[in-house]
């Protein structure tokens, strides 16, 4: 089956960069999202990566101008249900999600793929949400996604081949590479990364080092491009510790147990870059450590 419009469902960081490289790889592209102000906000954010694109010569001004014009975004999640492929990248909570398939279900198409960006949560359960469990796949993206090579497809257990098939066609197609992994607790990326940046974190909590000195440490010590704590505050707290929160539950191994330093920066709601403020302060004009 071939693959023309798309929807994504989620206009935060991952669906904006998702809509981002679909568009730019010819997809016409429906973007939702229940806030207007965050629709307004992704599609400005995405025309400014676009732009540095442009400024760094990879993209022309002609490519930027077409696919800007592909992506339509819109509050009505319904609008979605006859695209080729719906991408599912709302907030990392399995109820959201669920309830976000269940209200989809009826207006999709009969071919349509449904697909979640969950980075974590069981694509076996979500897909039994739905009418369609064999054209239902995890489609997980890396941030940020117009600049990670990187995508895992995760079958879930009814998923059938030509999904799988269809899929691995549209991350070619986007110039990215697969990764197949399995459906088990945060599959393979972010089972190894996650507890890497929560051990990071207790580095923190027991004094062995301050950020900077986790950070420089890694940085120039394992030739990793972020520290853990600046890459914690990159993908978001809350998603890091909804991520070893589904580890811990689904493995039930005390070694995923979060740190409850990560825990009471999500309870301050210090989440990292997007609340400005994580295990460095971004308000002024360089970030500053806060520890
Ligand atoms: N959109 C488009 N282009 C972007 C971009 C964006 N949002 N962000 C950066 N770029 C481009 C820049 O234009 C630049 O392009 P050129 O090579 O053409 O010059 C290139 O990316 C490098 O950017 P910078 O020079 O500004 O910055 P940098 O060299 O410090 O790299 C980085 C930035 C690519 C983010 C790098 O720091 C990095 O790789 N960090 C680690 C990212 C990572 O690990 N991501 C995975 C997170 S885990 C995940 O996503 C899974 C999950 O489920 C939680």
């Amino acid at each position: 089956m071939e693959i023309r419009s798309v929807g994504v469902i989620g206009a935060g960081q991952m669906g904006s960069g998702i809509a981002h490289v679909f568009a730019l790889a010819g997809y016409d592209v429906k973007l939702n999202d229940i806030s207007r102000e965050v629709l307004d906000r992704a599609m400005a954010t995405i025309a400014a990566n676009m732009e540095r694109q442009v400024a760094r010569g990879r993209i022309t001004a002609e490519a930027r101008d077409a696919a800007l014009a592909r992506i339509h975004p819109t509050l009505e999640l319904a609008e979605l249900g006859p695209s080729d492929l719906i991408i599912e990248a709302a907030t990392e909570n399995e109820e959201l999600k669920k309830t976000i398939f269940r209200s989809i279900t009826p207006h999709l198409a009969p071919h349509t793929i449904l697909t979640t960006n969950t980075s974590s949560i069981s694509i076996t359960r979500l897909a039994a949400t739905t009418d369609r469990p064999e054209r239902f796949m995890g489609f997980h993206f890396m941030n940020p996604v117009p600049v990670m090579q990187l995508v895992e497809l995760i079958r879930g257990i009814a998923t059938d081949d030509a999904t799988y098939q269809t899929l691995k066609a549209v991350v070619d197609r986007l110039g990215k590479t697969a990764s197949p992994a399995e459906d088990f607790p945060a599959f393979i990326v972010n089972r190894v990364l996650i507890p890497m940046i929560n051990e990071a974190v207790y580095t923190l909590y027991e004094g062995v080092g301050t950020v900077t000195s986790i950070d420089t440490a890694l940085k120039l010590g394992a030739n990793h491009p972020m520290g853990p704590l600046e890459l914690a505050d990159f993908i978001g707290l809350d998603t890091c510790l909804a991520i070893m929160n589904v580890l811990h539950e689904g493995l039930a191994d005390t070694k995923y147990r979060p740190c409850p330093l990560l825990v009471k920066y999500v309870e301050a709601g210090w989440l990292g870059r997007k609340t400005r403020r994580g295990f460095y302060d971004y308000r002024g004009e360089t970030p500053v450590p806060t520890r």
